[in-house]
C-alpha cells in the first residue's frame, strides 16, 4: 500500500476527503503525514483529530516557494515516513528541482479548473469572470511549470447563470472531493498493474 504525505496550506477540505477514503476502506493508501507551511492551518488540526503525524515546516524567509531549508526539512519528513507519493492539496508554494528530482512523477496537484484552463492563482474567479459555461477541476502531476503536468483526472461543473463564486466554489469543492481520492486509485492500480 502506498504511503502518501499531504501537504496543504490553509483549510485542508481536500485533505479530508482523502482522510475519509482511507478510513471508509475507498482509498487504498496510508497517509503517514500532513505538512503545512502555515503555522495555524486548519489542515494540522484535521490531521491531529485523526492522529496523523502533523508537522509545521518554518518557510521564511521565502514568500511563494519551498527552498533550501524547508525544502531540506520536507526532505528529511519524506525520508523518516518512507514517502512514496507527495499529495498537494491547497499548498500555496511552488515545489522547486529537489524535491521534483527526487520524486519524479510522484509529486500530485489538484487544481480548481480544467487546465490548461486558467493556471495559476484564483482559477475559479477567472472562469467565473469568463464566458465559460462549465469549468472544473483536474488532478495531474506537478513538475516545474505552473500547473502544466501531465492530467490524471479533471471533473466538469457547469457554471450557471444563477451561480454566485461562492456557489461555483461549494461545486467545485464537491467535485474536488470526489475526483481527488478516485484519481489517486487510478494512479496506485495503474503503479500495482505495471
Ligand atoms: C482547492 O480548491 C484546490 O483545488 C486548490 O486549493 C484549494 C484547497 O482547498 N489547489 P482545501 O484546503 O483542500 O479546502
Amino acid at each position: 500500500m502506498p504511503s502518501i504525505a499531504i501537504l496543504g496550506s490553509g483549510n485542508g477540505s481536500n485533505a479530508q476527503a482523502l482522510i475519509d477514503a482511507v478510513e471508509a476502506g475507498t482509498l487504498e493508501a496510508t497517509i503517514a503525514c500532513i505538512i503545512s507551511d502555515v503555522q495555524n492551518a486548519r489542515i494540522l488540526e484535521r490531521a491531529k483529530k485523526h492522529h496523523i503525524p502533523a508537522h509545521y515546516i518554518d518557510c521564511a524567509p521565502s514568500p511563494h516557494v519551498l527552498r533550501d531549508q524547508a525544502e531540506a526539512a520536507v526532505l528529511q519528513l519524506m525520508e523518516h515516513y518512507h514517502i512514496d507519493y507527495i499529495i498537494l492539496a491547497g499548498f500555496m508554494r511552488i515545489v522547486k528541482t529537489d524535491l521534483l528530482n527526487r520524486f519524479p512523477k510522484k509529486i500530485i496537484n489538484i487544481h480548481p479548473s480544467l487546465l490548461p484552463a486558467f493556471p495559476g492563482l484564483d482559477a475559479g474567479r477567472q472562469a467565473f469572470e469568463s464566458n465559460a459555461s462549465e469549468t472544473g477541476c483536474t488532478v495531474h502531476y506537478v513538475d516545474a511549470g505552473m500547473d502544466t503536468g501531465d492530467i490524471i483526472l479533471q471533473k466538469k461543473i457547469s457554471i450557471d447563470a444563477t451561480d454566485t463564486l461562492e456557489s461555483l466554489m461549494q461545486k467545485m469543492h464537491i467535485a474536488e472531493h470526489i475526483a481527488y481520492p478516485e484519481a489517486l486509485n487510478l494512479l496506485f492500480n495503474l503503479e500495482i498493474n505495471r
